[in-house]
């Protein structure tokens, strides 16, 4: 049976290709998804993927996953610093969590260096580009291959 990657995109996000170029990349966010697509196809993994600008529905669809997604990709976006609801909701859904950033959060402000995500999460990956989508994906494919 094909396991599905639910991948999550917080706020802004949908505005890649043309947000801080010089941070972000010239990526859009359907390349990010056409990206994922491609990488699920070639792990056997079915990917769901969805972005949003309003934090309830992130929670929403981060409920929705229990008991029918194998994982969760997530990049939290600005929530990934402020969000103890996001964080809650990754915990309270009981599956593997990555969380991905394009940018190196950790050579930026001081203010995104704390996530509320990262303590929960299996991994972090970060500053990789939309390259850190595709690893994540990967490593989702090896921890289902070495599951009993
Ligand atoms: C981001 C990093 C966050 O600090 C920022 O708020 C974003 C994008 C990234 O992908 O590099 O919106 O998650």
């Amino acid at each position: 049976m094909t396991q599905t990657i639910l991948v999550l995109n917080g706020p802004n996000l949908n505005l890649l290709g043309t947000r801080e170029p010089a941070t972000y990349g010239s990526e859009t966010l359907a390349d990010i998804t056409e990206l994922c697509r491609c990488t699920g196809e070639a792990n056997g993994l079915e990917i769901e993927f969805f972005q949003t600008n309003h934090e309830g529905e992130l929670l929403d669809r981060i409920h929705s996953a229990r008991g029918r997604c194998a994982g969760i990709l997530i990049n939290p976006a600005a929530w990934t610093h402020t969000s103890v609801a996001v964080r809650d909701a990754l915990a309270a859904v009981e599956l593997p969590v990555i969380e991905v950033h394009l940018s190196n959060v950790h050579k930026r402000e001081a203010f995104r260096h704390y996530s509320y995500v990262a303590p929960i999460a299996v991994g972090v990956i970060c500053g990789l580009g939309s390259h850190g989508y595709r690893l994540g994906l990967e490593h989702f494919a090896h921890l289902l291959k070495s599951r009993p």
